[in-house]
């Protein structure tokens, strides 16, 4: 039998790109260039007491094109409010386009509804296998416009939807080429009225992206795939290392001036910026261990009501749950490529000290970070003990879609380890 042949080729796909100061002004315009006469502007309640969602209506009501606002969006969207944003589409429909207006909660939902209504089935047909049926959608969906008020997710550039499926506590998602939006649409002045403890989460958010994505196992060291088996994520590759490297290079003094003073249009600019080379990276690269421990972070939180954020109900936000065990991943990453997690800290933070163990580098620049913008104490200042440490664990191998692009094979000890080492960071 002939040895494995490693794979020669890496894919690239993205939407196509407004990005700046104005940017949302234009989507009217955009819209009739995809033949639209009636479209759905998805967004949630906290996004919509800004005016902008409104604003950006009525902007596209200008062009003689019909708009209606569903702003119901929940705040780390479920199979139950996501089913409800399907509802709404399917009952004052049909829409020839979407244009979701929020962080990845809302793109995420406005992906949900377009899959939905061009498509026929359920949302569990569709969720990744084996949490749902794993089923690729067969027709094209509708043009969907994707506007960031966040800088974090880079769900707008992206082939992914994030759901939390309450009856099983799991948070799953649902992954194909035909998500990603058509258009993103980046304009920085829809981020600034980010509250502190959102823009410190979401902007973890990117940087574990584009960590993740840099350090992430390289395209050539996959088995040679055939045409039909290639998937959107295909190992660290040239491209999107450059973007990656940009993005840790414009986070180093964005991140916290943004946390610091929200108003400070040019961080924010910077950091949507950032979002957006982390969102083109990452997409096509892949993301490994701290976002597959995120899932069970996110799932399986107790009673933790963090600042900023909907205090109806305990959640640990996206980006938090990433952040929180990034330092002890990264540690155990380091062997796969050193010279790749030196750089990266130093990106991050250009002058560092350099420790004896190189190792502890980027550990020890990302801890100093997260203190300093607000972050939680550990996977222990969020609610959870040692003893919850099997179930975290169940829930990580779970994410074996994550861990396929993780640098060097991750066993569950390794995992329990990384998670005991997380309870308390500093
Ligand atoms: N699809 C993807 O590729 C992808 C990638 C990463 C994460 N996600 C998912 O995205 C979700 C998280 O998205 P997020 O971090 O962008 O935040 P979010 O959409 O959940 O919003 C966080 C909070 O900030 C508020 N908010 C957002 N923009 C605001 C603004 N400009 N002014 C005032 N308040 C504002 C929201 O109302 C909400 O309360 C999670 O469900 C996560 O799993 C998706
Ligand atoms: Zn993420």
């Amino acid at each position: 039998m002939a040895a494995t042949e490693h794979e020669t080729v890496f894919t690239y796909g993205a939407p196509a790109l407004k990005y700046g100061t104005g940017a949302s002004d234009e989507i009217g315009y955009d819209l009739t260039q995809y033949g639209a006469h009636r479209v759905l502007v998805v967004t949630d309640p906290q996004v919509a007491a800004t005016g902008w969602p409104r604003r950006i209506a009525d902007g596209i009501a200008g062009y003689g094109i019909e708009t209606e606002i569903f702003d119901g969006v929940h705040v780390e969207p479920t199979d139950v409010s996501m089913q409800k944003a399907v509802d709404f589409a399917r009952g004052t429909g049909p829409y020839d386009a979407f244009v979701a207006v929020g962080g990845g909660s809302a793109i995420d939902t406005a992906k949900a509804a377009n899959l939905l209504t061009s498509n026929d089935g359920e949302l569990m047909d569709y969720v990744n296998a084996p949490v749902g049926g794993g089923r690729a959608p067969g027709r094209p969906l509708k043009p969907l416009v994707a506007v960031p008020t966040t800088t974090g997710t880079g769900s707008e550039s992206t082939t992914v939807c994030v759901l939390d499926v309450l009856s099983l506590r799991v948070k799953s998602g649902i992954s194909h080429l035909r998500l990603r939006p058509s258009l993103a649409v980046v304009d920085p002045r829809l981020t600034v009225s980010q509250p502190p403890g959102v823009t410190a989460a979401s902007g973890m958010d990117i940087l574990c992206h584009a960590a993740e994505s840099y350090t992430a196992k390289p395209y050539t060291e996959f088995e040679r795939k055939r045409p039909e088996q290639r998937v959107p994520y295909c190992g660290s590759n040239p491209l999107a290392d450059m973007f990656a490297e940009q993005s840790l290079r414009l986070l180093s003094w964005a991140l916290p001036a943004a946390v610091r003073d929200g108003s400070d249009l040019k961080a924010r600019a910077a950091m949507a910026l950032a979002a957006t080379f982390a969102g083109l990276g990452f997409g096509n690269a892949g993301v490994h261990i701290p976002h597959a421990n995120a899932y069970p972070i996110a799932g399986q939180v107790k009673d933790f009501h963090p600042k900023d954020y909907p205090a109806d109900e305990p959640m640990v936000p996206h980006g938090m749950a990433v952040s929180l065990t990034a330092p002890e991943a990264f540690r155990f990453t380091f062997d796969a490529s050193p010279e790749r997690h030196r750089r990266a800290a130093l990106l991050l933070a250009p002058g560092a000290d350099e420790p004896d163990d190189p190792a502890e580098l980027l550990p020890s620049v990302l801890i100093a970070l997260m203190h300093d913008i607000g972050i939680p104490d550990g996977i222990g200042a969020v609610g959870y003990t040692e003893s919850d440490i099997p179930d975290l664990v169940d829930g990580t191998m779970k994410q074996q879609r994550l861990l396929a692009t993780a640098p060097k094979p991750v066993t569950e000890d390794d995992i329990a380890g990384i998670y005991r080492r997380s309870l308390t960071l500093w």
